[in-house]
């Protein structure tokens, strides 16, 4: 019979009394062994042949809280409230003499409410209640409830369901902890096994040296492998899920035939925004919604474009626009920021390739002010891009995010009208995923406000994505934070990208 030591053991004390019941302690006791793993393992052998039959039964043991030991010791809140206003005359039992009393705040608060429940009243002040004998006898029978309970061990099913209820509601008070009790039994066919075929063998369980040498090992009985046996699953170093992503993102691109671009995440207010035709007063521009730096606090931006903005913001310049009709401020132009979009990348190339067509994306981090939550980062990641040609037009821009989305699986694109402060038309791109629509980004042409000081006389098709909502989706997580944790656990089974 191919058994170990543990099982043999653990058979032979079973059938010494083949009719037994046993349990963790007796077989703990028998066998000699302190750790109950062995039990669990060899009884788990046992039961997988056949030998034995293992009962569970759960059962609920309620013990003492930390504030419960203390009511046992000094008396339940209420109890002591309740014999102190008993003590005094009616006409005294008021809030302001409770504040005067013995009682701290941090109990007469919560005691005046667990009173309330009881069916005390405050009428003008004063507490009274109709029914004194039955705030004192349920104040009696928690009393003596928790008298019960500091009785170790309690079991749960021996305890009145209303009042466990009743105090676990209430902090610390009582604690339950779920145990299970299990019972080894022989079965018929390991009652039918004989001793002599389970006595102890010697088992080797290591190859050394020393036992080569010797010659001991002939004849000798060598412990089985179980290859089947858990065993840690070995981890190697990964890339991170973001860093994947990103890569196939780009490898996407590049097939499309694009360029990659990057830019700094220190930018001026011009570059970022006056480029963009977004109004010194749009109120994204706050510092609520926009990091300005301190360090350096402005930077110099090229005369020329500086003049370009102030017209075409004001009056419109050559554009055809009338422009905002508002004033234009350099100085604001010059203020120093944490980049919020990386639209100012793809702007910045087209300001320094006016004459040079161009496809172009980069994925880079941008950062707002924004709270963090299941679906907020302070910083995160765009995936932008333009196609600055001759013949760049609308139909074209939606067919590239088509193609980009179904490259990365989501064959289900749709836009729908949207407004910018730099593009016209605007559309904001949607995927289907799940039978749901969900909005990842937002793209369109670039006005002629923005491209005419850039230099350039071709439509701009230009649109900039979400990275964490497309990570979201690819690796099925609910919330946004997770894909920044550094929990190498979860990480490690996030699916391969
Ligand atoms: N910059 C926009 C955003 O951050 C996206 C966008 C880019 C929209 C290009 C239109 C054109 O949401």
């Amino acid at each position: 019979m191919s058994l170990g030591n543990n099982e043999r053991k653990m058979l032979r004390l079973m059938l010494s009394k083949p009719s037994s019941k046993w349990n963790l302690e007796d077989l703990l006791k028998g066998t000699g062994w302190t750790d109950q793993v062995h039990v669990a393992g060899a009884g788990g052998y046992l039961n997988e042949l056949g030998f034995v039959d293992i009962t569970e039964n759960k059962s609920s043991t309620v013990s003492l809280g930390p504030e419960g030991l203390k009511s046992v010791e000094l008396g339940l809140l209420e109890s002591r409230l309740w014999e102190w206003l008993l003590s005094i005359d009616p006409e005294h039992r008021t809030m302001k003499s409770l504040l005067d009393s013995d009682f701290e705040r941090h109990e007469s608060g919560p005691g005046v409410g667990i009173l309330k429940g009881l069916g005390v009243s405050i009428e003008k002040g004063v507490f009274t209640t109709e029914d004194e004998s039955t705030v004192t006898s349920i104040i009696k029978s928690r009393t003596s409830f928790l008298n019960t309970v500091s009785q170790e061990g309690c079991d749960l099913s021996s305890l009145d369901d209303e009042l466990v209820r009743h105090f676990s509601s209430r902090k610390g008070l009582i604690q339950i902890e779920e145990n299970t009790i299990r019972h080894w039994i022989l079965t018929d066919s390991g009652k039918a096994v004989q001793t002599s075929d389970i006595e102890e063998v010697e088992l080797i369980g290591e190859i050394t040296p020393e036992l080569l040498q010797s010659e001991n090992w002939r004849g000798a009985k060598f412990k089985p492998f179980d290859v089947n046996a858990p065993a840690p699953t070995p981890t190697g170093g990964r890339p991170h899920p973001m860093q994947s992503l990103i890569e196939r993102i780009r490898a996407v691109f590049l097939e499309m035939g694009f360029s990659e671009i990057e830019g700094d995440y220190v930018q001026s207010a011009g570059w970022n925004m006056d480029a963009l035709y977004i109004p010194q007063s749009h109120p994204a521009r706050t510092m609520q919604d926009t990091f300005y730096l301190s360090n350096p606090e402005k930077i110099d931006i090229d005369k020329k474009y500086l003049d370009l903005w102030a017209n075409v913001h004001e009056n419109g310049h050559d554009t055809g626009s009338k422009g905002w009709g508002l004033g234009f401020d350099k100085e604001e132009s010059k203020k120093a920021l944490l980049r919020t979009h990386t639209t100012v990348n793809t702007v910045r190339h087209i300001a320094n390739n006016p004459d040079i067509a161009s496809r172009v994306f980069g994925i880079g981090r941008v950062f707002r002010q924004e709270t963090i939550d299941r679906t907020h980062l302070p910083e995160f990641h765009q995936i932008e891009g333009i196609i600055h040609e001759p013949n760049a037009n609308l139909p074209m821009l939606i067919s590239t995010l088509k193609t980009f989305y179904a490259k990365m699986g989501y064959p289900d694109v749709r836009v729908r009208p949207a407004y910018f402060p730099y593009t016209e038309p605007s559309v904001e791109v949607d995927i289907l995923w799940r039978g749901e629509w969900l909005e990842l980004g937002g793209a369109g042409i670039f006005r002629p406000e923005v491209t005419e000081p850039l230099g350039t006389e071709w439509p701009v098709c230009a649109w900039g994505m979400g990275l964490e909502r497309l990570a979201m989706l690819v690796l099925d997580l609910d919330d946004i934070r997770q894909l920044y944790q550094p929990d190498l656990e979860r990480l490690r089974k996030m699916p391969l990208i």
